[in-house]
């Protein structure tokens, strides 16, 4: 069996530092199986792979766009045929089990093919990434030569979700909160309030609550803690929202969501409120192996495979640290503060969704 080490780096951050989670998912995997851990466990260590290779794929493909690599088309399409592969074995092994063939293909179709992938393509890819400048500098440079105004135009606009397409004062976010409290408070063993206060101490460290438990609690059940987070008929009480829908229609800049809550959710709510055409990505909890906003990486990672540079995204959302996170960067972000009850944050405050236009330019 391969391991993964320093022969496999191909020198370029980012795509390095995946690469080392996504050989780290694959021998979860593996050894899940050999440890003849049961089915639920299994699914859900293939399931973590699953959304990480996407995430990861994703990535490498913005990398290639961004910096015109040539053999763009045939990357992309072996990355799909491997993705083929892993929804196949998926398949087979909600068939089969793990049984002694199932394990054989996974280390020949998912270890040999990402080593050899990794140490072929993504070696090439990376030599080239590298060695082109950096869109910002490029951009700056071209700026310079035209003369132009040194403001960056948009290229794209990032919502949250959740107390930000829609009014908090719909309470699901509350109701969520609550729910979790109570979840929180059934696996530490405590009340809710000491559960709560331990959270709050930590929201510092861990934008999420799930980053927290998992990281210093111990906890794994992610499925168990997302269905408790967002039971069915959560967002019932949420009206469609018409008016929502034809103020973004009339901005031309794309949209995106970034949201800490998982895709389902972010599916169910564009859906309830009618909006679902209207963006072209969402950006989930998965996509960072369950590592929400504020971490760098979560914006980074929806930058890159949005092909933009953080000064071309106006990113709006309703908690100060996240705006925050996103302005630090050097991006341009928007609290959405509706109750002004926020003071003090590094981002700018909009009381209503529609002065985002006062930042987006005519051209917008
Ligand atoms: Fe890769
Ligand atoms: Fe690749
Ligand atoms: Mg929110």
């Amino acid at each position: 069996m391969y391991r993964w080490d320093s022969s496999l780096e191909t020198g370029h951050e980012r795509v390095d530092g995946q690469h080392r989670q996504l050989f780290a998912a694959y021998y979860d995997l593996l050894e899940s199986l050999q440890q003849g851990k049961s089915r639920d466990e299994v699914s859900k260590t293939v399931e973590f792979l699953t959304g990480y290779v996407a995430m990861h794929f994703d990535m490498e493909e913005g990398l290639q766009r961004e910096s015109g690599y040539p053999d763009y088309p045939r990357h992309k399409r072996i990355h799909n045929e491997f993705k083929e592969t892993v929804a196949d074995l998926m398949r087979r092994f909600r068939r089969e089990g793990p049984t002694e063939d199932f394990i054989a293909s996974v280390t020949a179709l998912v270890g040999d093919w990402l080593f050899n992938h990794v140490r072929g393509d993504d070696f090439r890819m990376a030599a080239f990434v590298k060695s082109q400048p950096r869109r910002e500098r490029r951009d700056a440079h071209s700026r310079k030569l035209k003369g132009a105004a040194s403001v960056t135009m948009l290229k794209y606009l990032i919502f949250d979700l959740d107390n930000t397409l829609y009014s908090c004062r719909h309470g699901l976010e509350k109701n969520v909160e609550r729910r979790l409290k109570k979840f929180t408070a059934a696996f530490l063993g405590l009340s809710p309030e000491e559960a709560w206060k331990q959270r709050a101490a930590a929201r510092n460290k861990y934008g999420t609550c799930l980053e927290w438990l998992m990281a210093e609690k111990g906890f794994t059940d992610i499925d168990a803690y997302l269905a408790a987070a967002h039971p069915e008929g959560e967002a019932d009480t949420l009206p469609r929202d018409d008016d929502l829908r034809e103020f973004l229609s009339g901005i031309k800049l794309p949209k995106a969501i970034l949201t800490n809550a998982p895709k389902e959710h972010a599916d169910l709510i564009l859906d309830k409120l009618g909006v679902t055409d209207l963006f072209t990505h969402i950006f989930d909890i998965r996509q960072c192996g369950f590592v929400g906003k504020p971490h760098r990486k979560v914006f980074d990672n929806a930058l890159s495979v949005l092909g933009i540079s953080v000064q071309e995204a106006l990113f709006i959302d309703d908690i100060p640290s996240y705006a925050e996170g996103f302005a630090d960067m050097g991006g341009k972000a928007l609290l959405f503060d509706e109750n002004n009850v926020h003071n003090g944050c590094r981002a700018a405050k909009i009381r209503d969704l529609r002065e985002i236009v006062k930042y987006i330019g005519r051209d917008a």
